[in-house]
């Protein structure tokens, strides 16, 4: 099972975060929800000048995408996604670890200006720790 398909398992009761049933991702409005998070998100990682070069040759549909994805990973939402795992798509890209974190702080950002509630904040922390490895990158700093 890919991290993925394991972040997008059916929710049970019991698991961290579910209330009632509803996975993180129900809770904080499910695909709507992340559709406006990714307007907020986007405008973030874009306006980054760290940031910004790894998108410029990536078109508005697939950040969109990438960005909508990424959110609905880390909140644990249905599994839509049939593409590449996450050190295949990102292990080329030479990502280092002060790019990650500053993704990881928009995205932060982003979830608690939209008002997610602090559980969901925590466990979006957590997800952005495990899949940490597989997105930065092994070898040497981007370009080397
Ligand atoms: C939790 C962290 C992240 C998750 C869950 C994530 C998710 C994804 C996914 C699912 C894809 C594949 C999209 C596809 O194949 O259609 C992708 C591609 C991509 N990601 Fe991320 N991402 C993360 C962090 C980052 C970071 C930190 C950067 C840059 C600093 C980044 C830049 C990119 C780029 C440029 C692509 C397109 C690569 C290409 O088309 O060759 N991602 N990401």
């Amino acid at each position: 099972m890919t991290d993925i398909e394991a972040a997008n398992a059916p929710v049970q009761e019991g698991d961290p975060g579910v209330v009632a049933g509803a996975s993180y991702y129900q809770r904080v409005g499910g695909a709507e929800a992340v559709k406006a998070a990714v307007g907020l998100f986007y405008d973030k990682v874009l306006a980054d000048p760290e940031l910004a070069g790894y998108f410029a040759a990536v078109d508005m549909e697939q950040q969109r995408r990438h960005l909508a994805l990424m959110l609905t990973v880390v909140l644990g939402g249905p599994d839509g996604y049939s593409g590449r795992g996450l050190a295949e798509a990102h292990q080329p890209l030479g990502i280092p670890p002060e790019h990650y974190a500053l993704v990881g702080e928009h995205l932060m950002a982003t979830l608690s200006e939209l008002g997610a509630p602090a559980d969901v904040l925590a466990h979006v922390g957590d997800v952005l720790v495990q899949v940490r490895d597989q997105v930065v990158g092994a070898g040497d700093r981007r370009g080397g």
